[in-house]
């Protein structure tokens, strides 16, 4: 991915500081599972040690005010790449949430303050408040990936994380089919019933349609997240001469804010920070 580092938890504190002087206010943690600490359930997800606990530890206590947002997924871990566990071959969506459930807590207790589900498993909003509750952290924040599609815009991402070579197939069984619209009022309106409270678009910029029908239909915190994809069209452009960074950088968070979003989730967040700042 042009212009991305992967960092140590060595090199993380400096990273993210960068960031905290711009006034980001929060950023989101994705971890690269080493290949040995993969399995086909997905365990290293559950274990208090795993590397986002302990960078969230390490943030917290050295930037407290600094909002932590937790993926939460088994995809980082599993060595099938896939966001739940599979039984006979397929994601089996009930089995799925129990491990979901248990990641979420070790997340929170480490420090991490909202939790971003996005594995698209059906009911998993429920499950987590409850098991967030039962553990009594009622504070911590759900923004649900509630309209996630099966999108081609995730590939640097998923090479990033080394989860692209072992994925088979797609994950079209639980995420959504990009000729749907209507399906991502039903998975909002389900999400926020079972008690989160953002709800996020992805991929942003092709879908700034179902943006604008969430936000329309819901008045609710709606938030779009420009996807590796996205934001590697975008700047292999700008790398290559084709586009002008002064212009398109900030034109295409612009446009999700003219949808209506109340946030982004972008790899351009540092450098968008310091344009406006500038400006
Ligand atoms: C998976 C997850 C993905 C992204 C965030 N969480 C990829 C996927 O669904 O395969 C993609 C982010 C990006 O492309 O920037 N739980």
């Amino acid at each position: 991915m042009p212009g991305q580092v992967r960092v140590t938890l060595n090199e993380l504190i400096d990273h993210v500081g960068k960031a905290v002087d711009l006034g980001i206010p929060a950023i989101a943690l994705f971890p690269a599972t080493a290949p040995d600490r993969k399995d086909s359930e997905g365990s290293e997800a559950t274990n208090p040690e795993n590397l986002v606990c302990r960078a969230a530890r390490l943030l917290k206590s050295t930037y407290p005010t600094l909002g932590l947002i937790g993926d939460v997924a088994l995809d980082p871990y599993t060595d099938h790449g896939h966001d739940g566990v599979l039984r006979n071959g397929l994601v089996a969506n009930d089995e799925s949430l129990e491990v979901l459930a248990r990641q979420a807590v070790v997340q929170a207790q480490a420090g991490i303050d909202t939790l971003a589900p996005s594995d698209m498993m059906d009911g998993r909003i429920g499950v987590l408040r409850a098991a967030l509750d039962s553990a009594s952290l009622t504070d911590v924040r759900l923004m649900s990936y509630a309209a996630k599609y099966a999108s081609g815009f995730y590939g640097p991402f998923r090479d990033a994380l080394g989860s692209s070579s072992a994925l088979k197939g797609d994950k079209r069984t639980y995420q959504m089919d990009p000729a749907n619209s209507d399906e991502a009022l039903r998975e909002v309106a389900l999400d926020l019933q079972e008690g989160a409270d953002m709800v996020m678009v992805k991929p942003g910029m092709p879908y700034l349609d179902i943006i604008q029908r969430v936000k329309a239909t819901f008045a609710v915190p709606t938030f779009a997240y420009q996807v590796s994809g996205e934001y590697s069209m975008i700047k292999g452009a700008i790398d290559n001469g084709w586009l002008d960074p002064d212009k398109v950088v900030l034109e295409s968070l612009m446009a999700f804010k003219r949808a209506g979003c109340s946030g982004v989730l972008t790899y351009f967040a540092i450098e968008a920070a310091e344009r406006l700042q500038r400006d």
